[in-house]
């Protein structure tokens, strides 16, 4: 069940850093809050005074954006917006951290087309503004945990992968839902130099079974801190899945395929004993280089961290999505 909890804040583990970033942004939402959409779009697009919005940030996108139901959120500390937009793994831009803001500033994600395709009785075929526009956008705070133990509390906007599934019309043989990255060597440094590309075999793909997509946790994200998504974050469109390793989460997608098979994953083709296709969070299987037993937030220090925190099953989605995988063992790598 999803449940509407209020956000709590607990000031003595933050720094100045995170206070300024949460104050910013709680004021733009309790502006929006007490005003209504319609009043805070003019308010942002007039009012000189505004501070929490510059006049470029005021958008026909972001006005989209920030009329966002406020649905889902979690007790945890909010990741400042200017780590979760610096700190990223998006290796069609370089394998380092800092490699996708620096290089992927000049991606053009206008026009888009996304496809949503095979077992399906009605195809679709979304343009960039119909991202924004086709279905209702909510605001979801959620922890992401990387395969590699770091992890972060984003709050995303999007709307339910469910609604595009719903709308496309499965037929009886879509079991397995597969994504499909752009591919575009010419924009993307990483798909035309194995060096820069960390080796993979580009386009990167994911999949999910029909009932994780189906799941009402499963997100399909256009922005994050109440802007447009960041292309190093996966412009304009990525999808968001809290309780699988952050590797399924797969950015800049052009193409969603409902299949009856189960899809090849970039990472699970390149190190099947690594990386499985389920991928979900589990501090009971180690990763054969590392443990998976704890993690630590981006904002808590580097690698050898001392205040690490306990990694949770499902990332802490068990309630909503355990059900799931009732038949599978949980000491098990999958
Ligand atoms: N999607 C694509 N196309 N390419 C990538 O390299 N990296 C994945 C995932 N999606 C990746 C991707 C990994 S390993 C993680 S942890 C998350 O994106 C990171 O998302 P973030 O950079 O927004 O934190």
């Amino acid at each position: 069940m999803i449940k509407n909890i209020t956000r709590k804040f607990s000031s003595c583990q933050l720094t100045e850093n995170q206070v300024t970033d949460e104050t910013v942004y709680l004021k733009r939402r309790q502006v929006l809050k007490q005003l209504g959409f319609a009043g805070a779009s003019a308010l942002l697009a007039n009012n000189a005074q505004a501070d929490w919005f510059s006049k470029e940030e005021v958008t026909p996108f972001t006005t989209q954006l920030l009329s966002a139901k406020n649905t889902i959120t979690t007790d945890d500390i909010l990741t400042p917006e200017a780590k979760v937009i610096s700190h990223n793994n998006f290796y069609e831009f370089g394998t380092s951290k800092n490699d996708p803001i620096e290089n992927a500033q000049q991606f053009k994600v206008n026009p888009w087309q996304l496809t949503i395709s095979g077992e399906v009785d009605k195809p679709i075929t979304l343009d960039y503004d119909d991202l924004y526009k086709a279905f209702p956008l909510e605001e979801r705070i959620y922890r992401l945990r990387c395969v590699e133990a770091w992890s972060m509390v984003v709050p995303w906007i999007g709307f339910p992968l469910a609604d595009l599934i719903k709308k496309a019309q499965p037929n009886s043989k879509a079991k397995y839902v597969a994504f499909e990255t752009l591919y575009d060597p010419e924009q993307m440094p990483g798909q035309s130099s194995r060096r820069i590309g960390g080796g993979i075999d580009y386009p990167y793909l994911e999949g999910l079974r029909i009932d994780e997509a189906m799941n009402p946790l499963t997100l399909l994200s256009v922005g994050l801190y109440g802007k447009t998504l960041p292309a190093q974050n996966g412009a304009p469109i990525r999808l968001v899945v809290p309780w699988k390793y952050g590797f399924k989460s797969i950015k800049s997608i052009v193409a969603i395929k409902l299949m009856e098979k189960m899809p090849p994953t970039t990472w699970n083709i390149l190190a099947p004993r690594e990386y499985g296709f389920y991928a979900n969070v589990n501090p009971q299987v180690d990763h054969p280089r590392w443990s998976q037993a704890s993690e630590r937030r981006i904002t808590s220090g580097g690698l050898f961290a001392r205040n690490r925190i306990e990694t949770l099953p499902f990332n802490g989605y068990g309630e909503e999505v355990a059900h799931l995988y009732k038949n599978m063992d949980l000491r098990k790598n999958y």
